[in-house]
């Protein structure tokens, strides 16, 4: 957590999330990552064929989560969704597909040019229900009980405040709303050559 960090390692956490994910941007995830990503880790994970069966091998390319949300619980046609850390936005477009022209889906992301790609993948699969804008978890810019369901794969791990994005999500979920989170976590202390290292954050 960030109140055990120096300002300046706060700061170049920051930057060191800002760079890698704007090589991603350009670049797609392959390399980048020490777990499958692209098609191979959404196959693994078992997203539904039918529905990115459709999407471009170049959209497939950036997707970088470490799991399925989708394999939480459905999203029903009609309902608002935000999908908190986007990327490039494959996992918004398969919630746009879920649900329907009457839902909406929003995908929020710190980093510019992951919205930028995002814009050019929702303008591929031409679909209006979803957009994208440029946020941080941490200070939501939505208002109170905007969204039926929250999505995020892959993002609370590189919040620098975790109990802050945790409440900005629970105060933007309708009552009753479901949070549908795939991340990572520690299940052990890091050995004592990589522990408190600045670059963990960003490998
Ligand atoms: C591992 S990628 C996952 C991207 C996407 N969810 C996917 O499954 O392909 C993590 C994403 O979280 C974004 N991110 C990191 N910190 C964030 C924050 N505090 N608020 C919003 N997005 C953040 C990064 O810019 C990056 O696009």
């Amino acid at each position: 957590m960030s109140e055990e960090m120096t300002e300046p390692e706060i700061c170049q956490v920051r930057q060191g999330i800002r760079q890698k994910y704007d090589r991603v941007a350009a670049a797609g995830a392959g390399g980048c990552f020490q777990y499958p990503t692209g098609k191979a880790g959404m196959d693994l994970q078992g997203y539904p064929p039918e529905v990115i069966g459709d999407f471009p091998p170049e959209v497939l390319a950036t997707f970088c989560g470490v799991g399925n949300p989708f394999s939480l619980g459905p999203l029903n046609p009609g309902e608002a969704v935000l999908d908190i850390g986007c990327g490039a936005g494959v996992d918004s477009l398969v919630a746009g597909h879920l649900v329907g022209a009457g839902g909406r889906v929003v995908g929020l992301d710190v980093t510019p040019a992951m919205i930028e790609r995002a814009r050019a993948h929702q303008a591929r699969l031409g679909l209006a229900n979803v957009t994208f804008q440029v946020g941080e978890a941490e200070a939501l810019p939505f208002p109170d009980h905007d969204f039926d369901a929250v999505i995020s794969n892959g993002v609370f791990n590189l919040t620098l405040n975790k109990e802050k994005a945790l409440k900005e999500t629970h105060r933007v979920l309708k009552p009753g709303g479901r949070l549908l989170l795939a991340d990572m976590v520690l299940m052990a202390a890091l050995p004592p050559d990589r522990a408190g290292r600045v670059e963990n954050w960003f490998q």
